[in-house]
């Protein structure tokens, strides 16, 4: 008996040094001391040995016994040790560091342009000026010499609510709005999402951003209009643009033009960006439509104005050299990264 219990104890402690994980020490444990283990069987030999031996061999299981659960006992502790080590290794946090590079927030690159240019045209005695983008038929159409039934207003398909509401497909809604809350002379700017129903592609999004201004007073001419538009975009793209003027038909303004300017890619000389025509299509334009002044409650015998509308998308794909305008919009925060920041410092004077 002597013997087989010095056996077992050393083949425990072979298979105890070997086991690498609480599962191979949970199968020790039932292989010696569970109810059909080893330990067990030795117990059942009892009855066969010797009365003289018994209560010696009685002892020698009950202390393997003990050492066994001792050994046991103890490496189930040192695994549980070094997991628990292993664990504080992995999600250590010092605490009474700043949160890990969070980043400084930063402005969309449309939030970008749009500020420099409300700053630009507040310098020069423009107002900014807000508007919803849940707008009425009049606002939206009807004031802006769009009548219902117009074809034009195919050209700027919406969003309707069933109460008849819809959603602005321009800031020009905020010219009405500005004349009506406003007496001339007047200077306004608004920006803001404007909708149309759309599919999207790489320069179409159902919603999108447009800054709009206006400027009435006695005499206000063409040249005007050019010369805030040379301003607004030297500002913009930090360099002097050489702008062209078309005809362009939008019903609230007469005459009404496409400006362009001469591609910023190519330098005018004709490439891709421009279909090698070496001009961009930017913004349209023109001269207030006397029917408008007279929708805002303005004489168009004394006073006249110009209005433009531009997309902030356009133009901060234009500075940016952003290629889908859907970037734009989805809320990608490694695409913002890449370069609001430096955009951001730009900016900053
Ligand atoms: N509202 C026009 C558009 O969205 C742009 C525009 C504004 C044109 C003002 C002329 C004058 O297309």
């Amino acid at each position: 008996m002597k013997e087989q219990l010095k056996r077992l104890k050393q083949e425990f402690q072979t298979a105890l040094e070997q086991a690498g994980d609480s599962k191979t020490l949970e199968e020790l444990k039932v292989a010696y001391l569970g109810k059909k283990g080893r330990l067990s069987g030795l117990m059942a030999e009892l009855k066969s040995i010797p009365p003289q031996d018994k209560a010696a061999a009685g002892k020698g299981i009950n202390d393997l016994k003990q050492s066994l659960q001792a050994g046991l006992e103890a490496k189930t502790k040192a695994f549980a040790q070094a997991e628990q080590a292993r664990a504080l290794d992995a999600e250590w946090i010092d605490v009474t560091l700043n949160p890990a590079d969070r980043g400084l927030g930063a402005f969309h690159p449309v939030s970008l342009i749009q500020r420099r240019l409300e700053g630009l045209f507040t310098a020069m005695g423009f107002q900014i000026l807000d508007g919803p983008h849940i707008e009425t038929e009049h606002y939206n159409f009807e004031a802006l010499n769009i009548p219902a039934h117009h074809p034009a207003r195919d050209m700027q398909d919406t969003f309707y609510f069933t109460d008849g509401h819809l959603l602005r497909t321009q800031t020009s809604t905020i010219q009405i709005r500005g004349m009506e809350y406003l007496k001339p002379p007047l200077r306004i700017i608004a920006s803001g999402k404007v909708f149309r129903c759309e599919r999207a592609d790489a320069s179409h999004d159902s919603c999108f951003h447009q800054i709009e201004g206006m400027m009435v007073d006695e005499d206000i001419s063409v040249a005007h209009l050019i010369y805030f538009m040379k301003t607004m975009l030297t500002e913009i793209f930090e360099k002097e643009v050489k702008v062209r003027l078309r005809p362009g038909y939008f019903p609230f303004v007469e005459p009404g033009f496409e400006l362009e300017i001469s591609c910023l890619i190519c330098d005018g000389k004709g490439c891709s960006v421009c279909k090698r025509v070496g001009w961009l299509e930017l913004l349209g334009c023109g001269m207030v439509h006397p029917s408008v002044l007279r929708s805002g409650g303005i004489d168009p015998q004394r006073y006249s104005g110009f209005a433009f509308g531009v997309g902030l998308d356009r133009l901060a794909m234009m500075k940016y050299a952003i290629s889908d305008i859907r970037e734009l919009h989805n809320g990608g925060l490694g695409f913002m990264r890449d370069f609001t920041l430096p955009a951001d410092l730009a900016f900053r004077r």
